[in-house]
């Protein structure tokens, strides 16, 4: 299938250099990624792997950082649904930006863009999500006082002057090339776009000074970002620098997608732990058909989603993922060995992280930008 990648549709076979050629931005190298040790002292497991691929201007980040001027943290979420454990990989990569760069994080819920964008949503219920949603950030950890969320609809007094700065410079015909817009399109999600580069300038405007900003984000939102510094020059404000993320497959194989609608493609945050085994036993597998086949020509890590879930998620340490990754194919463990590795892991997360949502429900108000 042909590749699509849009902030509304994720689809066919993903080639990331093409990505990173047709949006124009930028491997993340290894000399960045030199920088990027000694600034942190250590590499996250997802930029020794590469689940961080690609950037805008990490190095001028770094260069200001050195030069004493902090940076914040910019990301956010559609809120159309449950959160998925795609939807975390970026998040918990920002709680260790912000554990380790001691950053503020600014977080955004589109309940506005869900409610354009999806016919089958009412502006009640992506306003619903966009807190239950929240739970989820506050549950991973981030830190209290230096966190700030809001939901678009209950922030918009202050987020919609922003974005009429940035709506004013940018016409149509650029949002129709970059976003793919057509003349049936609402004109709620022609205008959006400048929602969504609202918060990039939003710690600026706050501070009343110019501050950087790094949003990390899966690949997909970059078009936002591309509109956001074509005019933050205008404005007066740093370009926002971004370090963008892969994809996760979704449980049913290397293409197939989560959605909320087809609860078997992905685990939940709110999956009872024991219904969330159940989906591993049944996800993709790379193994060899039979026991006896496996055994002989071995497994294909590549496309099996609990190898998958393991590296990209659940798997910290590079010796034990390559452990598992060379005994997987070589058919020395077996398709239901993997799996059992992949659903205890999920399990002690899944108990932990839904105590914790709760007790976040108490603390939601401290974590929020109203209006
Ligand atoms: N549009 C994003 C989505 O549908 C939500 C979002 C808003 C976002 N601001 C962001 C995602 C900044 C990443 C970074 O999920």
């Amino acid at each position: 299938m042909a590749m699509k990648v849009t902030p509304w549709e994720v689809s066919g076979h993903i080639d990331y250099d093409k990505l990173i050629q047709s949006f124009g931005t930028k491997h993340i190298s290894s000399e960045l990624l030199k920088k990027f040790e000694k600034e942190a002292g250590e590499l996250h497991f997802m930029l020794r792997r590469r689940i961080f691929f690609s950037h805008r201007d990490a190095d001028w980040l770094f260069e200001r950082y050195d030069k004493g001027e902090k940076f914040v943290l910019y990301t956010g979420r559609g809120p159309s649904g449950d959160t998925h454990i795609g939807h975390i990989v970026p998040w918990i990569f920002a709680k260790w930006l912000q554990d380790t760069f001691d950053c503020e994080m600014y977080f955004q819920l589109t309940d506005d863009e869900k409610f354009l964008h999806d016919d089958n949503l009412t502006a009640d219920q992506t306003h619903k999500y966009a807190y239950e949603n929240a739970l989820d950030v506050i549950a991973l950890g981030f830190k209290p006082g230096k966190t700030f969320l809001f939901s678009n609809f209950d922030y918009s007094k202050t987020l919609y002057r922003i974005a009429a700065n940035v709506a004013k410079l940018t016409t149509f015909s650029t949002a129709k090339a970059v976003f793919g817009f057509e003349n049936s399109t609402n004109i709620g999600m022609v205008f959006f776009p400048a929602m969504q580069a609202a918060p990039c300038f939003l710690p600026s405007v706050l501070k009343n000074k110019n501050v950087p900003v790094l949003i990390p984000a899966a690949i997909d939102q970059d078009p936002y970002w591309r509109i956001t510094r074509d005019v933050a020059d205008k404005l007066g404000y740093y370009k926002p620098a971004a370090i963008h993320s892969r994809f996760l497959p979704g449980l049913q194989g290397p293409e197939s997608k989560m959605s909320a609608s087809v609860p078997d493609s992905a685990i939940f945050t709110t999956d009872d732990p024991k219904a969330a085994r159940k989906k591993i036993m049944k996800s993709f597998s790379g193994g060899a058909g039979t026991l006896e086949a496996h055994r002989k020509h071995g497994g294909n890590p590549n496309v099996d989603t609990a190898y998958q879930y393991l590296y990209n998620v659940f798997e910290e340490s590079d010796g034990k993922i390559k452990d598992i990754h060379d005994a997987y194919k070589s058919g020395a463990m077996t398709t239901g060995e993997i799996k059992e590795m992949l659903a205890k892991k999920v399990e002690t997360f899944l108990k932990k992280h839904q105590e914790n949502r709760e007790k976040a429900r108490k603390h939601l108000d401290k974590f929020l930008l109203k209006d």
